[in-house]
């Protein structure tokens, strides 16, 4: 890029990181629309474009191993991204780059992070549920990417968050649409995704907090 294009990107990239730092502050989470730069956005894409099926697995819920009643939480089929990949690695630096940014603004003390690839196919679903649960957790923030052009609203596949755990909380619905991002605190906001007509592909990731102490060291060594 040339320096202009780069100082533009930056301008981009920070305006982008404040709007999202103030969002969480005000409200606990975030949607931004054509939030990320088109060439990783689009280079993402590529990525998962030239993978096979067999690199997807079956996603489980929490240490439960029975696929049957995985199958009826979730169907949806994940890769987990490495710096190994070049667009990988990417998506992750642009995260680290979000981390930096909302722990110096927001003092969340965000220690790592980890996220997957997502294909839901044509039905596919994942049920109600939290990603992080009061006193327990260690994902503090989680992030989603929609990677999927052209999406109209007929297509449906939202995803619906639940502000709060009352009985009739109010719902934010976001449709995937490609280059959308959207930040959660991970303990705030249960929320589903509803089946789509349309293969659906994203990235779901999680910020954690360093849960490590002396009997456990966390990621494992
Ligand atoms: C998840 C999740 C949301 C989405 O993977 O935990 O809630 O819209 N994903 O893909
Ligand atoms: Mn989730």
């Amino acid at each position: 890029m040339n320096p202009v294009h780069e100082t533009l990107a930056d301008a981009a990239q920070s305006a982008l990181f404040t709007d999202i730092a103030a969002d969480i502050r005000q409200q606990g989470y975030s949607v931004q629309r054509d939030a990320v730069p088109v060439r990783l956005s689009s280079g993402l894409l590529y990525r998962l474009a030239n993978m096979d099926t067999d690199e997807f697995q079956r996603a489980g819920t929490g240490r439960l191993q029975d696929h049957q009643l995985n199958a009826f939480v979730r169907r949806d089929r994940i890769h987990w991204l490495t710096n190994d990949n070049p667009h990988e690695q990417s998506w992750l630096t642009f995260a680290y780059n979000l981390q930096q940014f909302l722990n110096r603004e927001l003092f969340l003390g965000l220690f790592s992070y980890e996220c997957h690839f997502a294909h839901y196919r044509p039905g596919d679903f994942y049920k109600k549920h939290q990603d992080a649960f009061k006193g327990q957790a260690n994902r503090i923030l989680t992030t989603v990417l929609y990677l999927n052009p052209d999406w109209q609203t007929r297509h449906h596949g939202e995803l619906v968050m639940y502000h709060g755990h009352g009985e009739q909380p109010e719902l934010t619905r976001v449709l995937p649409r490609f280059g959308t991002l959207v930040v959660f605190l991970s303990e705030e906001f249960p929320h589903e995704v509803l089946a789509a007509e349309r293969d659906r592909y994203s990235i779901a990731g999680w910020y954690r907090l360093n849960s490590s102490h002396y009997l456990r060291s966390d990621p494992p060594a």
